[in-house]
């Protein structure tokens, strides 16, 4: 039997909720095919699409080491598999690169097992994968990218995760300058005490930007997606990111902030013409400044 499977980007910690708050976009995303064999093990026996900068080795792959998670605890360490994963989303992007992978290899085992597990059941399986990629087994990607829309990590331990409303008519605008920099590097950066003043406004945002989604409420969901403990080290290392926060927010965006751990950046709009238009200028902007870019138009 095989299988083959596509798990999308998501843009995590949507500004102001780092850890907590992640969505999908439909595209980019990666690919993995999984077929049993009948000997024991897990072989990775392909990966295209990540010039060569992820290992083979099933010990130190996220996607093998969280499928051999996921067949420990289903009672069968030993099943014979065979991965080909098929990047077709950059890496390091802030994107959710590894989780895309490491998800599509979770749905592909579990639909080999006819579906044992609910997605719901899947994520701390790739929180592990999460793990190996980056130190920290963090939600905010691997949960929106099994569930799909607008997702809450509420708590960690114990693991309590829903999904959330929101408006029908949301579209992404996502622009990826390609500047390299690593989830690892971007959490090392980041102060690990806030002052009591910045974790209230923080609060206030989250809060706002939840109830924002659940009333649809744009004007809501825009001033709530501020952020005052993380974006203004991280921004740091984005080339350009108030003069294309201006820019977006000249020219129609709800919101603008940096996806996950940067270096993309992404805008909330309320049209696809507008997200289409805003990701147009933001490239130009970047190639003004030497900065190559990719850039993808999704409905969340
Ligand atoms: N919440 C994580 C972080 C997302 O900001 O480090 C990484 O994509």
């Amino acid at each position: 039997a095989s299988v083959k499977v596509f798990a999308p980007a998501t843009v995590a910690n949507v500004v102001c909720g780092f850890d907590v708050l992640g969505f999908a976009i439909n595209a980019p995303g990666d690919e993995v095919i999984m077929r049993r064999t009948s000997s024991p093990g897990i072989r990775i026996t392909k990966i295209t699409g990540d010039e060569g900068k992820l290992p083979l080795d099933p010990k130190k792959n996220t996607v093998s080491s969280s499928v051999q998670h996921y067949l420990n605890h289903i009672g069968q360490p030993e099943l014979g598999l065979e991965i080909e994963l098929h990047k077709k989303m950059p890496i390091g992007s802030g994107l959710g690169s590894s989780s895309a992978s490491t998800v599509a290899g979770l749905f592909a085992i579990n639909t080999l097992m006819d579906g044992l597990l609910s997605n719901h059941d899947l994520i701390p399986f790739a929180m592990k994968g999460e793990e190996l990629a980056c130190g920290y087994g963090h939600a905010d990607n691997v949960a929106p990218a099994l569930l799909g829309g607008f997702v809450l990590i509420r708590s960690y331990e114990p693991l309590d995760i829903l999904r959330l409303p929101f408006p029908e008519a949301l579209y992404a605008a996502v622009v990826y300058p390609e500047v390299d920099v690593p989830t690892k590097d971007a959490r090392a950066m980041i102060r690990s005490k806030v002052l009591l003043k910045d974790a209230v406004t923080q609060m206030g945002n989250v809060a706002g930007l939840v109830a924002g989604l659940f009333m649809k409420d744009y004007d809501l969901i825009g001033r709530s997606m501020q952020d005052v403990l993380i974006e203004p080290i991280r921004s740091i290392l984005i080339p350009d990111f108030y003069v294309m926060r201006d820019l977006a927010m000249a020219n129609g965006a709800i919101s603008f902030g940096i996806s996950g751990s940067g270096p993309s950046v992404f805008a909330l709009c309320k049209s696809q013409e507008t997200a289409a238009q805003v990701t147009a200028l933001l490239q130009t902007r970047l190639k003004t400044s030497g900065i190559k870019s990719l850039a993808f138009v999704s409905q969340v």
